[in-house]
C-alpha cells in the first residue's frame, strides 16, 4: 500500500490539499483495517497505522468542514476505537533505545557511569536477557487478584484486553502468598512459540485460510480478538520482565523483582544473566545469539538493564526510553542464493505482490525458498532478474527479503524483469492509484477485476452477500466458500441462477451434506427475495475500491439509477473531459474514488458480470432523504450497547428518518443515544452539553 503523504506540515496544508489528503487517508486506512481486522495480517506497524489516523484527525481538526462522510474517525474508526476500551497506564510503558554494535554498548555503560558519577572501583551490575519478539502487555492485580490487562498502546494509554489475557495459562489469575503488595502491575511479552505457530498455520492452511506471516503477527492477531474464546484457542505464552505501578516494592534490584515474579507463578526467561562489565555483556550477547536458531521463540536482540533499582530511578528517562536500559539488536542474517523465478501473487484485496522463488538456502537456521521483493519499484530499482545470484536477508524474523543481485555473477543474456500490467490470476487490468497529494503512484499495483478475479472472488462474494450488501439469509461466508470450491457460485450472477442450474444438475443441493429439501428451497426463496434490491446496497455489494456504504448511498442518491451511474462513470473516462471534472467535483467523491469507479466500470470482465447480474437483479432507487421528521438533519452518535435494536437497525432507522449517524462525539453532534456500558463518548457528550437519551427514548423518538 502507498506511503502516507506526510511531507506537508498540517499548518501548511492548503484547503485543496487537505481535501485530497483526507480522501486518500480514508481509502488507505480502510484498506489497512481490512488487513488488520478481517485478515489478521497487517502490513504496517501499529505505530505507523496510528500515525495515519492521527494525521487524519489533525487535518480534520484544522479543517472541520472538510470532514468526510466516510471519515475514518467516524466509520471504521469507531470500530477501531470501540473495539477495546482504552486504559490509561498508571506508569507509562516505555520503549527501548537501540545499540547496534559493541561500541554502542560501551557508550551505554560509560554514559551510565558518568551520569551516576561512579568511580572506577564501584561495581555496576547489568542484567542481560533476550529481547522477545512479541507484544508487550501489562497485567494489574489488586489484593492479589487480576483486575485489568492491557496492551502497550501508545505507551500512555493501552487497550483493555483483560478477558483475552485471562485465557493465557502463563498468566496467573491470582498471586499466591501473604506478602503480595496491594497493587501490582506485572509487564512482559506475549508471544507464540515456533512449534505452536507452525501447527496453527498448518491448521489455517488446511481450513483454506491464509496463514500468518510470522509468530508475532499470529500473537497480535490472537490477542486482539473481540471474542476471547478465539484467543483461548490460540497457544499464547508470556514472559515477565518489567512492572508498572507497585504499592510496595518487594525487592530493590531488577533481578530480585523478576525472581519475585517467578515465585508468583510467572514464567521468566532462563537465559537472563548478571554481568559486571561490557566484555561480559558482549559474551552473553554472543551466547544468546548462538542459541537463537534453536530457541522455540523469536528474539531480536538482547536487553541490558541496570540491576540496582535506586540507580534506575536516578537515571530516569530520555523522551520515551529509559537511560538505564538498552536493546542490543541482532544484525540481520544474510545469505546468497539463485533467484529461480519472480512470481506475482494476487492478494485477497487484489494487490499484486512479487515473490522471489529461490534456490533453497539456510539463513540464520531457517531454510528459505521464498522471499519478498516488496513491489514493482523495488524490483526496478534493484534491477533484480531471474537467474541472478541474490543476497537474501532475514531481519528481525520478518519475511525474508531480497536485498539485491550480485552483479558479478549475473549470467549472460539476462533480461530486466517486466512487471505485469494485467492480473496474473484473471487477466484484468492491474493499475496503480495516484496519491493526489504527492502526485506519486501507489507502490502497489492492483487488479481491477474484483468481480471475477479468482484470487479475490471468495472475499468479494462474501462481501456481496454480507449484511449491509445483499444480505441473503442462509448464504453466509461459510456457504459461499463451499459453493465456490464446488463450482456452484463463482461470481455474483451465479447466485441468482443457482436454482435453475440446480434443477438440471446431477448433484442437487438438497442431496449435499448439511442440506435438505427444505433448506435448499428456503435458500432459493431467500435469493429470490433479493432480486429487487435498493440501489445503494447494490452499489456497495460490488466491492468497488474506496466505495463504502456511505459513498454507495451518495452515488445512489446522486444518480438515481444504476444505468445513470454507469454511463456517467464511463463517460468520465477522459480525465481532461468535463464529465470527469464533474464527477471529481461531486460532493465527497473526489479524485481517488472517481478513478476507482472508472477503473471498475471500464474493466471488460466486470462489465460482463454486471450484464449477467442485471439480467437477474433489479436495483431500485433509494428514497429521498426525509426532512419532515424530528431528527431530520441531526447528527446522532450511538454508544454503549443497544438492547432492543441492533446497531445496524438503529443506524438504518436514523438514516431513513433523515439523520446522519456519526461515530464520535464532537461539538457538531446533536444527539447521543447511550446504552449500558457507554464510556468516554457519554462523558464527552455530557461535557459538551450535548443531549443524551437512552435507548427507550430513542425508540419513541424514532417512531415519530
Ligand atoms: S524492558 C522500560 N525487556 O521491547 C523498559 N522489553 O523496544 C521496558 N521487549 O515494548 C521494556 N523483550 O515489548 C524489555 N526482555 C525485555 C523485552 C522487552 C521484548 C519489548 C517490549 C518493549 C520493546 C521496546
Amino acid at each position: 500500500m502507498s506511503e502516507p503523504a506526510k511531507s506537508i506540515a498540517i499548518e501548511d496544508l492548503t484547503e485543496a490539499q487537505a481535501v485530497l489528503e483526507l480522501e486518500h487517508l480514508a481509502g488507505l486506512i480502510a484498506d489497512y483495517d481490512i488487513e488488520y481486522y478481517q485478515n489478521d495480517a497487517p502490513s504496517i506497524s501499529d505505530g505507523d497505522y496510528d500515525a495515519l489516523r492521527r494525521r487524519n484527525q489533525d487535518i480534520e481538526a484544522r479543517f472541520p468542514e472538510l470532514k468526510r462522510s466516510d471519515s475514518p474517525s467516524d466509520q471504521v474508526g469507531a470500530e477501531v476505537t470501540e473495539k477495546f476500551e482504552k486504559v490509561p497506564h498508571a506508569v507509562a510503558m516505555l520503549s527501548l533505545g537501540n545499540a547496534f554494535d559493541d561500541d554502542d554498548v560501551g557508550e551505554f555503560i560509560d554514559r551510565i557511569r558518568r551520569f551516576l558519577k561512579l568511580d572506577e572501583q564501584e561495581p555496576l551490575t547489568i542484567t542481560a536477557e533476550p529481547k522477545i519478539d512479541g507484544l508487550s502487555a501489562t497485567i494489574r492485580y489488586e489484593q492479589g487478584h487480576m483486575t485489568v490487562g492491557a496492551t502497550r498502546g501508545d505507551g500512555r494509554v493501552g487497550e483493555n484486553i483483560t478477558a483475552n489475557l485471562r485465557t493465557i495459562m502463563d498468566i496467573p489469575d491470582t498471586l499466591p502468598g501473604p506478602d503480595i503488595p496491594d497493587i501490582v502491575e506485572v509487564r512482559g511479552e506475549v508471544y507464540m512459540g515456533h512449534a505452536d505457530f507452525a501447527a496453527l498455520n498448518a491448521r489455517y492452511v488446511a481450513e483454506g485460510k491464509p496463514p500468518f506471516a510470522n509468530p508475532r503477527n499470529a500473537a497480535a492477531g490472537s490477542l486482539r480478538q473481540l471474542d476471547s474464546g478465539i484467543t483461548a484457542s490460540r497457544p499464547l505464552r508470556f514472559f515477565a520482565y518489567a512492572w508498572g505501578e507497585m504499592s510496595t516494592m518487594p525487592e530493590d534490584t531488577q533481578t530480585g523483582m523478576v525472581d519475585t515474579f517467578a515465585a508468583w507463578g510467572f514464567p521468566i526467561n532462563s537465559l537472563t544473566k548478571r554481568c559486571k562489565n561490557v566484555t561480559e555483556l558482549i559474551d552473553v550477547y554472543r551466547e544468546i545469539e548462538s542459541q537463537r536458531a534453536s530457541l522455540d521463540y523469536d528474539i531480536d536482540g538482547v536487553v541490558y538493564k541496570v540491576d540496582r533499582l535506586d540507580w534506575q530511578d536516578r537515571l530516569g528517562f530520555v523522551s520515551r526510553a529509559p537511560r538505564w536500559a538498552i536493546a542490543h539488536k541482532f544484525p540481520a542474517e544474510k545469505a546468497t542464493t539463485i533467484l529461480r523465478d519472480i512470481e506475482i501473487q494476487v492478494g485477497r484485496t487484489g494487490s499484486l505482490t512479487p515473490v522471489a522463488k529461490l534456490e533453497p538456502v539456510t539463513v540464520g537456521g531457517v531454510v528459505v525458498s521464498n522471499a519478498t521483493l516488496h513491489n514493482e519499484d523495488e524490483i526496478a530499482r534493484k534491477d533484480v532478474r531471474t537467474g541472478d545470484t541474490v543476497i537474501v536477508q532475514r531481519a528481525g524474523d520478518v519475511i525474508p527479503q531480497v536485498l539485491g543481485p550480485v552483479l558479478e555473477k549475473r549470467p549472460d543474456g539476462s533480461i530486466p524483469f517486466v512487471y505485469p500490467t494485467v492480473c496474473p490470476a484473471c487477466g484484468s487490468n492491474a493499475v496503480r492509484d495516484v496519491n493526489p497529494v504527492t502526485g506519486k503512484e501507489d507502490v502497489v499495483r492492483r487488479c481491477t477485476g474484483g468481480l471475477i478475479c479468482p484470487a479475490q472472488a471468495v472475499e468479494k462474494l462474501k462481501h456481496f452477500v454480507s449484511r449491509n450488501a445483499f444480505d441473503i439469509e442462509g448464504l453466509g461466508a461459510k456457504q459461499i466458500e463451499a459453493f465456490y470450491v464446488d463450482g456452484r457460485i463463482m461470481n455474483p450472477a451465479d447466485i441468482f441462477t443457482l436454482e435453475k442450474r440446480d434443477a438440471r444438475s446431477s448433484t442437487r443441493l438438497k442431496d449435499i451434506d448439511g442440506w435438505g429439501d427444505l433448506s435448499a428451497q428456503n435458500l432459493f426463496a431467500a435469493i429470490d427475495a433479493r432480486r429487487e434490491i435498493a440501489l445503494n446496497r447494490f452499489i456497495y455489494a460490488l466491492g468497488i475500491r474506496h466505495v463504502g456504504q456511505t459513498t454507495a448511498m451518495l452515488l445512489a442518491r446522486t444518480y438515481g439509477t444504476f444505468e445513470a451511474l454507469q454511463s456517467a462513470i464511463l463517460s468520465a473516462k477522459d480525465e481532461e473531459g468535463d464529465a470527469f471534472q464533474e464527477l471529481v467535483a461531486t460532493d465527497k467523491i473526489g479524485l481517488v474514488m472517481s478513478r476507482a469507479l472508472i477503473d471498475f466500470f471500464s474493466e471488460a470482465h466486470n462489465q460482463d458480470v454486471l450484464r449477467q447480474l442485471l439480467g437477474e437483479v433489479g436495483p431500485v432507487p433509494v428514497e429521498a432523504v426525509r426532512s419532515d421528521t424530528v431528527i431530520a438533519g441531526k447528527r446522532i452518535v450511538f454508544t454503549g450497547s443497544l438492547e432492543i435494536m441492533s446497531r445496524d437497525e438503529a443506524k438504518a432507522r436514523a438514516e431513513s428518518l433523515g439523520a446522519k449517524v456519526v461515530g464520535s462525539v464532537s461539538k457538531n453532534a446533536d444527539l447521543v443515544v447511550a446504552g449500558p456500558g457507554a464510556g468516554s463518548k457519554l462523558k464527552k457528550a455530557v461535557e459538551l452539553g450535548i443531549e443524551v437519551i437512552d435507548e427507550e427514548t430513542w425508540i419513541v423518538l424514532s417512531d415519530k
